[in-house]
């Protein structure tokens, strides 16, 4: 008698590939995100007002090799080839944000047609592509008019933000189905109000709550007029969620991590789902709160939207502006090449944490990994380890959906290089490699695998993978 095989052949494969599309569920969102400032470039055309980036940058010592997002990847020129690109690769969902700047110069009053006409573009090309559109309205790039005016630290911001995001409902809420307030509001307030490593540059820990507050009135206030001029969008708002650890298990640490768990992951899906600040930050925001404020920010919203990269690490700092410092993560675990810890446990664990906690259904709307990728000498980019970054994040996405979790789709980060804030264009997350002197486009080795891992897991009667070829039909070495 023969001993049954072992076989990773197609019969496995067919297997693990029902297995997935089983827990997946066949409605399962496959998408890429990307942010205005980061791609668009244009930054000075057809009436575009400065943001808060645009100034930051000319900052000297602020950006490696001081870079700007003056260019980027020039998708405000070339976001039809992008689109063509996103449709070859079987991407199913396009997560992009809207420059505030670029449709109001001064952040409010007198409307820029040529830059709502770029997004008409953008989502009718996308939606005539059948890929579904996802709209942010804010991925950090304030206009400079309006941090001259105090910017997140002046309440009023509420009202500007409510006008901004009623104007892009009335505009785009017919076309665009999901609609986000805010991506990440703890990174821009934490690194630009706390730790001067973003706009406006501060340290200043009354700063910082304010805008912590004002923030999320905004969103509130933004749920509001989205749900008046978008009635047919669904609404939610962009968090990153990571484990915040100690760096060593003394009590000084512990306090250190517990602190930057609150900045980081609950300053603002607290108050937004659940009506409260926690504890420390509850005493620290409150001499900013006013009566019926809570009501004001905790408005229904219809998802969360999830970005996740990896644990983060606090050790105690005395004398700091927040008390605590940022840590390294230690050298014994693993990283990826720009020194990002790989944990995909964590990430399993922050997805059933997350829907048990505020019970609406989750995107992952963020997750990849940065590196410093090379064209090698037959032009190919083979990213091997940003391939297995995935598979193994995905793995821990199955399993947490096995476990329960609601989570109904995941986006990458990033369709395309792109302008890594501080750390300029070194650091590259696309699955398309750019060729930033010539703008050329190159999908890397993992852009083809993710193009595989969507047609086999979507594609109704075709469970084969085909290994053998890219979307465009050529050979495809690197999967
Ligand atoms: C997230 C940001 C995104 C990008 C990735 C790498 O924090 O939302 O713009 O920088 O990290």
């Amino acid at each position: 008698m023969t001993k049954p095989s072992q076989s990773t052949g197609p019969n496995s494969l067919t297997a693990q590939v029902e297995a997935e599309r089983h827990v997946l569920g066949p409605d399962f969102v496959w998408g890429v995100s990307t942010s205005a400032y980061q791609i668009e470039g244009a930054a000075a055309v057809d009436g575009r007002g400065p943001s808060v980036w645009d100034h930051y940058c000319r900052g000297p010592g602020r950006i490696a090799d001081g870079d700007s997002g003056d260019v980027a990847c020039d998708h405000y020129h070339r976001y039809a080839e992008d689109i063509a690109l996103m449709r070859e690769l079987n991407i199913r969902a396009y997560r992009f944000s809207v420059a505030w700047p670029r449709v109001l110069p001064a952040g409010r009053g007198a409307v820029n047609e040529a830059g709502l006409s770029f997004y008409d573009r953008l989502i009718d090309g996308l939606l005539a592509a059948g890929i579904e559109p996802w709209l942010c309205l804010y991925h950090w790039d304030l206009p400079q008019a309006l941090q001259d005016q105090g910017g997140w630290i002046n309440r009023e911001i509420a009202g500007w933000f409510a006008d901004y995001a009623a104007l892009i409902g009335r505009r785009f809420g017919d076309r665009v189905p999901h609609i986000a307030t805010f991506n990440e509001p703890s990174v821009f307030t934490l690194f630009g109000y706390g730790f001067a490593w973003h706009p406006p540059g501060l340290t200043d820990a009354a700063a910082l709550h304010q805008a912590i507050h004002h923030v999320n009135l905004a969103h509130g206030a933004g749920v509001d007029a989205l749900r008046a001029h978008a009635p047919r969008a669904s609404i939610g708002a962009i968090h990153n969620v990571q484990p915040a650890r100690p760096l060593t298990p003394t009590a000084g640490d512990e306090a250190a991590a517990g602190l930057l768990d609150e900045y980081w992951n609950k300053a603002f899906p607290e108050p937004q789902i659940l009506g409260h600040y926690p504890p420390a930050l509850a005493r620290l925001i409150e001499p900013h709160v006013q009566a019926g404020d809570m009501e004001r920010i905790c408005r229904k919203v219809d998802w969360l939207g999830v970005n996740h990269y990896s644990p983060l690490y606090a050790r105690a700092a005395e004398g700091a502006p927040l008390g605590f410092a940022w840590a390294d993560a230690p050298d014994n675990v693993p990283k990826t090449q720009m020194g990002w810890q790989v944990d995909t446990n964590a990430f399993r664990d922050v997805l059933i944490v997350l829907d048990r906690r505020y019970r609406l259904p989750i995107y992952v709307l963020e997750n990849g990994a940065g590196a410093a990728d090379k064209l090698d000498p037959s032009g190919n980019v083979v990213d091997l380890e940003r391939v297995g970054y995935l598979a193994v994040y995905q793995a821990a996405l199955h399993a947490a959906i096995a476990a329960g979790a609601d989570v109904r789709g995941y986006f990458v980060w990033s369709l395309l290089d792109n302008f890594e804030w501080g750390s300029g264009y070194g650091n590259r997350f696309g699955l398309i490699y750019v060729d930033y002197p010539t703008q050329r486009r190159i999908p890397k080795a993992s852009a083809h695998w993710y193009a595989n891992v969507i047609r086999a897991i979507r594609a109704p009667g075709n469970l084969e993978v085909d290994p053998g070829s890219g979307p465009s039909g050529r050979p495809d070495r690197e999967t």
